[in-house]
């Protein structure tokens, strides 16, 4: 406030009223107010109650598409379908549906607050010029009392329709907002029997099926399988599993390429490159041939690259090397575990290479709880 103005003492401040506070504090503060026009004078006139009615459909969509988005979420088909096959359109429809309600959500939020600064507040338009310093106490109450009379006659306190219908909005957007982020944590990742268990992969068998290792030809559909002799040595590729019963199941065979647990790189050492195993997998190799989990452990992405002089695997994100030589320990860059090593053994019935059994220790980024 300027100098020249008298600051009440406190036993004045405490005698004032709001109005006499509002009027004092605007005018220490050099505020004019050029207009201030109330949009319904009267109130509960039957246009304001249109008003009303009007704001709170908004919001009350608001509250609709935001319901109408956890229901989205917790009910609509999500697991994948290929495309043609029985359900395919209403898996294909969770992803817009999920953007659709929740964006209606937002944007009826977001109309209704501004239907109702337009068609509710009082119109006003208020001059300050601004100065620097700290705020005195006489600046503190007014300021206290301008809010307190916005508040007021904002006519939020009466206008209980807006209020209930602004806050079921809020409320469910919240609410939806929330499941959205944390829905996906809401489930245990060690659980037995879940077949999104961490400690189960893709290379586990059912009821003792066989688990072929199958090579990556870019089509799902096309199965070849790997026979030892097709692997020149130093050689290596990515192999998928596929089980027997799986052939004629178009939905299985395209989940079992497109799983990310299941790329393992499949390795043809030398003959008589010297490698040490490790403790307790000493018989997880068939001969020279070793079978590793694609996954860095750093942060999960596919560790493509193999450098069969040095025997090393590279992960091309953040360079994390691996020594296939030393049962895959991490000898360079960010990733502390050591890739998975998949048990391998060749099907005496059919000269296949299958797989002993899943992975014993959780695959991927090293910060699951670790079984070993
Ligand atoms: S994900 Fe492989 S090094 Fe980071």
């Amino acid at each position: 406030m300027s100098e020249q103005q008298r600051t009440p003492g406190e036993a004045e401040l405490a005698e004032m009223s709001r109005d006499e506070l509002v009027a004092a504090g605007l005018e220490a503060d050099h505020v004019v107010i050029a207009k201030r026009v109330e949009r319904f004078p009267v109130p509960g006139t039957r246009a304001e109650k249109r008003a009303v009615r009007g704001v709170a459909a908004w919001f009350a969509l608001a509250a609709i598409a935001g319901l109408a988005f956890l229901g989205v979420y917790v009910a609509w088909p999500n697991s994948y379908r290929t495309p043609d096959t029985h359900g395919s359109f209403w898996y294909d429809l969770y992803t817009p549906m999920l953007g659709i309600t929740l964006g209606l959500s937002v944007f009826a939020l977001g109309i209704g607050v501004i239907a109702y600064a337009k068609k509710l507040l009082p119109d006003e338009t208020a001059v300050q010029q601004r100065h620097a310093e700290g705020s005195t106490e006489f600046d503190k109450q007014t300021t206290a009392a301008i809010l307190a009379d916005a508040g007021a006659t904002s006519g939020l306190a009466r206008r209980k329709l807006i209020t209930r219908s602004a806050g079921a909005a809020a409320g469910v957007f919240g609410l939806g907002v929330g499941v959205f982020a944390l829905g996906g944590l809401v489930k245990n990742p060690w659980a037995k029997g879940d077949k999104s268990d961490l400690l189960v992969t893709g290379w586990a068998s059912e009821n003792g099926e066989k688990v072929f290792l199958r090579r990556d030809v870019g089509d799902p559909h096309k199965v070849v399988l790997v026979r030892p002799e097709d692997l020149d040595a130093g050689g290596f590729e990515t192999v998928f599993p596929f089980k027997e019963s799986e052939r004629d199941d178009e939905h299985a065979l395209i989940k079992g390429v497109r799983r990310s647990d299941s790329p393992v790189m499949l390795i043809r050492l030398r003959p008589g490159q010297k490698v040490v195993k490790r403790k307790g997998q000493e018989d997880f190799n068939y001969g020279d041939y070793y079978a590793y989990s694609k996954i860095c452990t750093h942060l999960g992405c596919p560790t493509s690259l193999f450098e069969q002089q040095t025997g090393r695997l590279l992960c091309p994100c953040h360079q994390s090397q691996f020594d296939v030589f030393t049962y895959a320990k991490p000898i360079f860059g960010p990733a502390t575990r050591s890739l998975p090593q998949l048990p391998i053994t060749v099907d005496p019935e059919t000269g296949y290479l299958i797989a002993r059994g899943d992975f014993i220790e959780p695959i991927g980024p090293g910060y699951w709880e670790r079984k070993s």
